[in-house]
């Protein structure tokens, strides 16, 4: 593990403002809801969405599968999903303007507000989730996962990303082996991905059984 508090300040300023501010991080996606997707994926190489997906498409081949996209933001995931089939998609997150974005898409049947640091209760129990860009310097941590993976059923699948800076400056791993042990969830695979390319940042992708 990497001694002392990581720099942040070596990306982005608008990654920066959302990995540093855990207490304002709500309001900062609240403000980026609107150029969020100018923003990451055409200025800064954002292929998170698409490489996860991807990942998640290959272990979730049903596609009738009732599927929970956790920190859906304005949908990116989602729309990849449903443009190779999958049809009952519900989303979730704690940005009522990254919610609004999302809703403009029309392609889920249910979005709800939640924030991930607190125990969820989601409207359905899902057969898999998917939860992209929501794991990395800050809130929600490594210890709110379960609140995550707890929202598929028991033997659900859940791919969760979480940023590969952040992995190795916080040595997120052995957290993440530690909260497997504890909330009895099973890390099947460990993956690594691309996440934001311009900035040279890869991501992890757990695949995660509850
Ligand atoms: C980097 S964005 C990723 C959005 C989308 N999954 C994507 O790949 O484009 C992170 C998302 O996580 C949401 N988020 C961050 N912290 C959260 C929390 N504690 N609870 C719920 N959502 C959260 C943000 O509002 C934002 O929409």
């Amino acid at each position: 593990m990497v001694s002392g508090r990581p720099d942040i300040h070596r990306f982005d300023d608008r990654l920066a403002a959302v990995y540093g501010d855990a207490g304002n991080k709500e309001r900062h996606y609240d403000e980026w809801a609107s150029s969020y997707d100018h923003d990451l994926v055409k200025d800064l190489g954002y292929v998170a969405h698409r490489e996860a997906a991807d990942i998640f498409m290959e272990l979730v081949a049903d596609t009738s599968s009732g599927i929970l996209d956790v920190a859906c933001g304005t949908g990116l995931v989602g729309r990849y999903l449903r443009e190779h089939g999958y049809r009952t998609l519900d989303g979730a997150d704690f940005s009522a303007r990254m919610l609004h974005e999302s809703g403009k898409l029309g392609i889920y049947r249910a979005l709800w507000k939640h924030d991930f640091t607190q125990p969820a209760s989601p409207p359905d129990s899902y057969d898999a989730l998917i939860c992209v860009g929501m794991f990395s310097y800050s809130l929600p941590g490594i210890v709110h996962m379960h609140h995550v993976v707890n929202c598929v059923r028991p033997g659900g699948l859940c791919v969760i990303t979480v940023n590969g800076a952040a992995w190795r400056d916080l040595d997120l791993e052995s957290a993440v082996r530690q909260e497997s042990g504890k909330h009895g969830f099973a890390i099947e695979q460990t993956r690594t991905a691309g996440y934001i390319v311009k900035e040279d940042i890869d991501s992890r992708v757990l695949v995660i059984r509850r």
